[in-house]
């Protein structure tokens, strides 16, 4: 290639074009193609160059006179400057020939017949030729040529920063995503983030080319879209007290009753982060959850639902609600204003209709509801989920849009042109492909991102599973049946549930690195995927989420977490007894400032220190707190056992080797009663026993809310 250069710009396109990079075979191929290009997700073909391409400040941007080619130039150029510090200065292309030295943005007609083995054929496809004389991205499709830059940028980016110029090894990069839908889900719902964060959290999507964000926007704790004909859903809908005796305190002067946690987003700002989504190549797909996941909007318009008594206030617990919209005429036709609203906000083709969770206990035991049924000829409840899930996809049909809904849409029938998104697992995904509908995968728990992703203590509140980044990235995108044949699936997300991540900053480190990997797997080819070589690429990728200031996790790289026989076990460092729902929970105080985190199984709360020395007797010292039991768990409260007190504030058993019979300590609770936060117990001598000792740590109390929680426990000699 080092001739290449010397020709006019078109001639040395084509040359790149005529040496026709192939695919080459082999893992060893893959190990040595993805350390030349420190990118993420691994481009489908790299071969090196010889030479390097100096970039210092004032290195020319040579942007086309076509408008979106050339705001991605600007974009680059911006991008460099913001998370390098390099002035580029971006000029306007006159004519045929770019100047020397110059970065090239060009958009190429595709004139030459699309080539099976070209994997730029695609609208997100692009290629990438780093030359000593200069730099050419180029692409048939805005969207490519948008991931060119962002494959540039992120080669700028590969080495720490050094002052001058930096130096990018020449190299040619022809690349295409593997499947189409690469994407996050955000629930605004349960927690609400700001406009600012949403935009930037596409920004952080779109360096690494995910390009759908599925935007949870009404749940049963909150409806977070202004929707003008219906002012309560926002007014009302929006705001609830959160759950806890530290918030039922925090009185608000204005208005003498507990402050109220909300927010929600305005028409206008919809508009602007649709805007910004587009420019990023990010397909905002909006969630309507229904007809569960009510709660807020029966609340702000209670003719909605399907209850005598509906409920009064958006409500505070997580869990399964079960408040469902009711099926009367007036309610469609709600729900059709609302869908109207929303495809006036959204341009994307899809517009999702939620569908999960809906427990049919109101519809079966509404007279009214029944009364329907057989009006309309519905057997039985799922086939009445089913109609309802026709009613919208016939309405967004008529409108070109497209009906996406979790997978339980498939009980109760599904319109045949519906997708659908599979979280049970990847079960619902080979049951729709096999029924000829489009698939995309999001299965709990391994890319539900709520999941905790390490076990150190300092991981911030969600689900107690822990699902790593190595658990993500070999996830398979095509399992069973669908290795043989994936037409049908799009592609895949991972979902950002937030009943747990209150702050923007957690939303983040939940998220990342996480989707980088869920990045490489929805867009490298599967002979690039190499999970050594990941981590290989993990420090640059590390070095660019702090230049974006992204509040990331590097547990990944972090040494194992170990804590000595005499120092803080935390309630993470312990083993839960039982791993019936094991939750990482925040305390509800204070109100500002650090919260702690409690490793807790909610269905049997009891803790394990595993193989404890006592053989010269210790002192024991424990902190506890109290949750707040916000679960919505239907019937399973009931398995719930409580163990008696002995006092009216209840005590801190410890148990030897089992959680039954004498406790060999007992820590009364009192002094931790009224304290909504933290409390360190009085420490209580452990009599002496020779050799390891399980030690089982269980509360006595009367009522599940608040339920009391384990801290942290320490033996000293
Ligand atoms: C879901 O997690 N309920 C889709």
């Amino acid at each position: 290639m080092a001739g290449a250069g010397r020709k006019s710009f078109a001639a040395a396109a084509a040359a790149i074009v005529l040496l026709g990079i192939g695919t080459p075979a082999g893992s060893r191929a893959a190990d040595r193609f993805n350390s030349i290009a420190d990118v993420i997700p691994a481009p489908a073909q790299v071969l090196p160059g010889r030479g390097v391409f100096a970039l210092r400040t004032g290195t020319k941007v040579s942007i086309p006179r076509d408008p979106q080619a050339a705001r991605i130039g600007r974009y680059f150029a911006a991008l460099l400057l913001q998370t390098r510090g390099t002035a580029l200065e971006v000029v306007e292309r006159t004519g045929a020939n770019p100047p020397a030295g110059a970065i090239v943005f060009a958009l190429v007609s595709h004139r030459a017949k699309p080539d099976a083995g070209d994997v730029r054929s695609g609208p997100e496809g692009y290629r990438l030729d780093v030359l000593p004389q200069r730099v050419v991205v180029s692409a048939g499709d805005r969207r490519g040529l948008f991931y060119g830059a962002v494959t540039l940028w992120q080669l700028c980016t590969a080495s720490a920063p050094v002052h001058g110029s930096i130096t990018l090894p020449a190299l040619h990069i022809v690349d295409a995503p593997r499947f189409r839908w690469r994407g996050l889900m955000l629930d605004s719902a349960r927690h609400f983030q700001s406009p600012a964060f949403i935009m930037r959290y596409i920004d952080w999507m779109a360096l690494h080319k995910l390009n759908v964000l599925g935007w949870h926007l009404t749940d049963d704790q909150g409806w977070r879209l202004e929707i003008g004909k219906y002012p309560r859903l926002t007014s009302v809908g929006a705001w609830r007290v959160p759950a806890g005796r530290a918030a039922a305190r925090d009185i608000d002067p204005a208005t003498a009753r507990p402050r109220l946690y909300g927010g929600f987003y305005t028409q206008d700002d919809v508009r602007r982060i649709v805007a910004h989504a587009q420019a990023r190549n990010v397909t905002i797909v909006p969630e309507i959850d229904m007809p569960g996941h009510a709660t807020a909007a029966i609340v702000a318009y209670p003719q909605l639902g399907a209850t005598n008594e509906p409920p009064q206030a958006v409500p505070a617990d997580w869990g399964i609600y079960p408040n469902l919209f009711n099926v009367e005429e007036s309610t469609f036709a709600f729900l059709e204003d609302v869908l109207a609203e929303v495809m006036g906000l959204f341009p994307g083709e899809y517009i999702h209709v939620g569908g999960d969770e809906a427990v049919k206990d109101q519809w079966k035991a509404s007279a009214r509801v029944q009364a329907r049924m057989r009006e309309l000829g519905v057997a039985n409840e799922e086939a009445l989920q089913g109609y309802f899930t026709h009613r919208m996809g016939e309405y967004l049909r008529a409108h070109d849009r497209r009906l996406v809904g979790w997978d339980e849409i498939l009980e109760g029938g599904v319109p045949a042109d519906a997708t659908v998104m599979s979280w049970r697992g990847v079960q619902g995904a080979i049951a729709a492909a096999a029924a000829g509908h489009d698939a995309v995968l999001s299965p709990d728990p391994t890319l539900y991102l709520d999941s905790r992703q390490g076990r150190s203590p300092s991981e911030p509140p969600g689900r107690g599973t822990v699902e790593t980044l190595a658990d993500v990235y070999h996830f398979d995108p095509l399992p069973g049946p669908l290795a043989a044949d994936g037409r049908h699936v799009l592609g895949l997300q991972a979902n950002l549930w937030t009943e747990h991540v209150r702050t923007e900053e957690r939303a983040a480190y939940m998220t990342w690195p996480r989707a980088a990997a869920l990045a490489e797997i929805g867009w490298s080819p599967p002979a690039r995927l190499d999970w050594p070589d990941f981590l290989a690429r993990l420090p640059a990728e590390f070095r660019r989420l702090s230049g974006l200031g992204v509040h990331y996790s590097d547990d990944a790289l972090a040494p194992p977490h170990t804590v000595g026989p005499h120092e803080r076990h935390m309630s993470q460092d312990l083993k839960t007894c039982t791993d019936k729902l094991v939750l990482s929970l925040e305390d509800d105080a204070p109100m500002e400032g650090a919260r702690a985190v409690f490793l807790i199984d909610i269905m049997n709360p009891c803790w394990i220190l595993p193989a404890a020395d006592l053989s010269h007797g210790s002192t024991l010292t424990a902190a506890v707190g109290q949750v707040p039991f916000n679960f919505q768990i239907g019937k399973d409260i009931e398995a719930i056992k409580l163990n008696a007190p002995n006092t009216p504030a209840g005590e801190l058993e410890v148990r030897l080797d089992g959680c039954q019979g004498e406790p060999v300590a007992v820590l009364p609770l009192a002094p931790a009663a009224d304290n909504d936060a933290v409390t360190t117990l009085p420490a209580v001598p452990l009599p002496g026993a020779a050799g390891p000792h399980d030690l089982c740590f269980r509360f006595t109390q009367r009522t599940l809310d608040p339920l009391w929680a384990l801290d942290w426990v320490q033996l000293l000699p």
